[in-house]
C-alpha cells in the first residue's frame, strides 16, 4: 500500500488488523520486509504497522539529508493516514534513532517503546568521518559497497547475510545517502529516556557487532518502565535470526501496554 504524506509516496502494509496497534520500523538501508514472517507468525492478533522509511523499500528516495525527526514526522503522518492517535512505536536500529526522535516530538502518540539492537548516543566524531566516506563511495559506485561493508555485521547466518546484502544492495542510492546524513547529525537522546514514561522493552543480540549489550542494558536501566531482554544466539537482526523470542518480547511489550490502559 502507498500512502500520499509530506510530499512522498511512502510504502507500508499492515498485517493483522484487530488488536492494538503497533509500527515496527526497519533499520538503515533495509525495509519493512525483514519483519514479515515474525509479524505474521508471532503478532497478527495485533495490528503490526510496517512502513518503508522514506528512501528505503517502496517509499521514494528524495535526494537531501533525512534528519531523524523529519522520519518521525513521516511516521505520524502515517499515523494519521490511518488514523491511529497513538501507537506502540518499536525501532531496529536507524529505526530506533527515529523511535527515540518520534517519543521526544510525539509523546502523546506513544503507548509503548521498543529499542531494537539500537542506542540513544550520538556518533563520535571517527563514526561520523567514516559516514561521510561511505556517502562518497556509495556516490561513486552505489549502493553495493554499503551492502558489502554492513552485511557482514549484521549475522553471522550466511542466508540471513545474503537475504540482507540484497535488500541492501537494491536500496536507493539516494535514500542511503540521505539516511547516513541524517543518522551523523542526530543529537544525543540519553537525557530523553528517564522521562518516557510509556512500557518500554529494551532488546540486545549477544552476538551483536554493532551494538554492545551493556549499553542496551544500561537504556533500560534508565527507563522508568524499562524492560531488558537479550535473545541469545542473535546478533543484530533478531527479527530473523530469533523471531520467536522477539516476537514473545513483543507481545509481552503490548500486554503491557493494555494492561496499562486498564
Ligand atoms: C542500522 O543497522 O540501522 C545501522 O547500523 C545503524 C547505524 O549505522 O548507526
Amino acid at each position: 500500500m502507498k500512502a500520499e504524506i509530506n510530499g512522498i509516496q511512502m510504502g507500508f502494509e499492515i498485517i493483522g488488523g484487530m488488536g492494538l496497534p503497533i509500527v515496527l520500523i526497519h533499520g538503515f538501508g533495509l525495509n519493512r520486509s525483514i519483519w514479515k514472517a515474525m509479524a505474521e507468525n508471532y503478532l497478527s492478533e495485533h495490528t503490526v504497522i510496517l512502513p518503508d522509511l522514506r528512501g528505503h523499500g517502496e517509499s521514494q528516495a528524495p535526494t537531501g539529508a533525512y534528519s531523524m525527526d523529519v522520519l518521525a514526522d513521516d511516521l505520524s503522518a502515517l499515523l494519521d493516514f490511518l488514523n491511529y492517535e497513538k501507537a506502540v512505536i518499536c525501532g531496529h536500529s536507524m529505526g530506533g534513532y527515529v523511535t527515540l526522535a518520534f517519543a521526544e516530538k510525539f509523546p502523546k502518540r506513544l503507548s509503548g517503546l521498543g529499542l531494537i539492537t539500537t542506542h540513544a548516543a550520538a556518533d563520535s566524531e571517527a563514526k561520523q568521518k567514516d559516514r561521510y566516506q561511505m556517502v562518497e563511495a556509495v556516490r561513486e559506485n552505489g549502493a553495493v559497497v554499503l551492502a558489502e561493508s554492513l552485511a557482514p555485521k549484521l549475522t553471522k547466518d550466511d542466508s540471513i547475510r545474503r537475504q540482507s546484502h540484497q535488500i541492501l544492495a537494491g536500496t536507493d542510492p539516494a535514500g542511503i545517502i540521505g539516511a547516513i546524513m541524517g543518522m551523523a547529525e542526530r543529537p544525543a537522546r540519553m537525557d530523553l529516556l528517564p522521562e518516557i514514561e510509556v512500557p518500554t522493552l529494551v532488546v540486545a543480540g549477544n552476538e551483536d557487532q554493532i551494538i554492545e549489550v551493556e549499553i542496551a542494558r544500561q537504556m533500560a536501566d534508565s527507563l522508568p518502565q524499562g524492560r531488558f531482554l537479550l535473545i541469545e544466539d542473535s546478533g543484530h537482526m533478531p527479527m530473523i535470526e530469533a523471531p520467536k523470542a522477539l516476537g514473545e518480547g513483543l507481545s509481552w511489550l503490548l500486554s503491557k501496554v493494555k494492561a496499562d490502559k486498564v
